[in-house]
């Protein structure tokens, strides 16, 4: 019998990369089996891993999402990965990173799934319908008070359209909102290549020149939020530090 370690969808990830000419994704590690590929990440990056490195796992034992929560995807359905970036800036640079890399996954499900409204959620969860399609863990190696450099991981619901009865109402996959089948190599590199664009605007010059693609993805601007102090107002959209409004 034939055990499939990698998806063969999943083999064709770098030379999709290559054909974007994307710095980010190169070189990619694809792995059956990890705990977290942001461990990963974080692992290599003390062992001098070049920037743009990216692993990519079928499955993760010990996936992470924000605030400690747990993230599950089962094994081979979607795309788990995580991206070293040596940016040299201060921890006040990393909500806009954080921000512009869920923009930049928001536009890569939107690629994927034309006929569906794809918003992002401040920070950076990724949203069809009010249900969660992506999620993004941004975690940073520091030098003192610097930053040395980013993993960006990123978790995508594409294929699975059976989701555990505690998150069956609150998550959805782009299988289950496009007409297509998607193709995890294409959403892959469509997302590592516009994080390649977007980072560097970012990082350069701030989120301003961001604007009007975040303001018209935002999830919830106009609407009522509480913070986790119990505040309650109307949210009127990202500041330029990437703080809500
Ligand atoms: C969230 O929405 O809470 C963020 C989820 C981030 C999950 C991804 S999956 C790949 C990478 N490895 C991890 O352990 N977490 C991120």
């Amino acid at each position: 019998m034939l055990i499939r370690r990698i998806g063969p969808d999943l083999e064709n990830a770098p030379a999709r990369v290559a054909e974007r000419g994307s710095v980010l994704g190169v070189p990619m590690h694809l792995l059956a089996s990890t705990p977290s590929t942001n461990d990963e990440a974080k692992h290599a990056a003390k062992d001098g891993a070049p920037s743009g490195s990216t692993w990519v796992a079928e499955q993760q034992t010990a996936g992470r999402g924000r605030q400690g929560r747990e993230w599950v995807s089962p094994r081979g359905e979607n795309l788990l990965f995580s991206v070293l970036v040596r940016v040299t800036c201060p921890p006040s640079r990393l909500p806009p990173i954080a921000l512009v890399a869920g923009l930049a996954v928001r536009d890569a499900v939107a690629i994927a799934a034309p006929e569906a409204a794809v918003m992002l959620k401040w920070p950076n969860d990724v949203l069809v319908d009010g249900k969660k399609v992506a999620g993004v863990l941004v975690e940073a190696i520091t030098s003192g008070s610097r930053v040395q450099a980013v993993v960006i991981g990123v978790g995508i619901n594409v294929h699975t359209r059976d989701f555990p009865d505690d998150i069956a109402e609150r998550a959805t996959s782009i299988a289950l909102v496009s007409r297509a089948p998607p193709d995890r190599a294409v959403v892959l590199a469509d997302a590592l290549a516009l994080l390649d664009r977007d980072l560097h605007v970012v990082v350069g010059r701030g989120l301003g020149l961001l604007r009007t693609r975040m303001d018209a993805a935002d999830a919830l601007r106009g609407r009522r939020v509480r913070s986790d102090t119990g505040d309650e107002g109307m949210a009127a959209g990202i500041d330029d530090d990437g703080r809500l409004l």
